[in-house]
């Protein structure tokens, strides 16, 4: 039996989350999720498309406010690291950028994909073996977009070590480390990217990276 059609309404709230989608770094509520939210979440992101049925994504959820300590440690260094890498106005514009709520936000998730895992016998995998890895991130997309619509932030921080955050949270070396989330409810999502709003970069139109039946350089923003 196929279920009934998206009504129009129920239509306009996937876009709607689509676009309201934020990375959030800021404003977390103290409230911890309820293990019922969590779970939800977790179920969205486990029910995302994986090549072969391989589903190769693993969750860490991290509560525990010394191992967040830790990697909020990690995080310090490597942003240390990365104001280095600019130069002048860049720099100084780097460091008045928040990118994490690792401390503020109640929970992390810390995302991993065993690509190496033998389920899905391969399909898809023998042409594209990074196609593992595109599979979790699909996860973390459906995590993201379920988060939005129930008021949950959502920061993605990438600014860590992998290896060192593989020490901290015990991870081992088989599994592959593709995201640190911070999440949290928060009572206001902003309406454009932090990044755009404190201005380090924009987006870009939609015409601009559409080509038709051959590529074209000309679309390249
Ligand atoms: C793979 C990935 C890694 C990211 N890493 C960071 C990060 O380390 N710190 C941060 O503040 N935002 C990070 N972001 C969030 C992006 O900056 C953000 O998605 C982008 O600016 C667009 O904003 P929006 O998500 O609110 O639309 C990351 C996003 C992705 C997809």
């Amino acid at each position: 039996m196929t279920s009934p059609p998206f009504s129009k309404a129920e239509r306009e709230a996937i876009y709607r989350v689509i676009a309201e989608r934020r990375d959030v770094r800021r404003g977390f509520v103290d409230t911890p999720l309820p293990e019922d939210l969590l779970e939800r979440l977790l179920v969205a992101a486990h029910s995302a498309p994986s090549v072969g049925l391989m589903q190769p994504s693993r969750f860490i959820i991290v509560r525990d406010f010394a191992v967040r300590k830790a990697v909020h440690n990690l995080f310090e260094q490597a942003n240390a690291q990365a104001a280095d890498s600019y130069s002048d106005e860049r720099r100084e514009k780097y460091s008045t950028l928040k990118l994490e709520g690792i401390l503020e936000a109640p929970q992390n998730l810390c995302v991993l994909c065993d690509s190496g895992s033998e389920r899905g016998q391969k399909l898809g995998r023998q042409t594209m073996p990074e196609t593992a890895l595109y599979s979790t991130i699909c996860a973390i997309q459906n995590l993201w977009l379920a988060a939005r619509c129930e008021g949950v932030g959502v920061g993605w921080v990438s600014i860590l070590d992998p290896e060192k955050l593989r020490e901290v949270l015990n991870i081992p070396a088989h599994l592959l480390v593709v995201a640190y989330l911070c999440i949290g409810f928060v009572n206001h999502f902003a309406s454009e990217p932090d990044l755009e709003r404190f201005g380090w970069e924009r987006r870009v139109a939609l015409e601009t990276v559409v080509s038709y039946d051959r590529y074209s350089r000309a679309v390249e923003s």
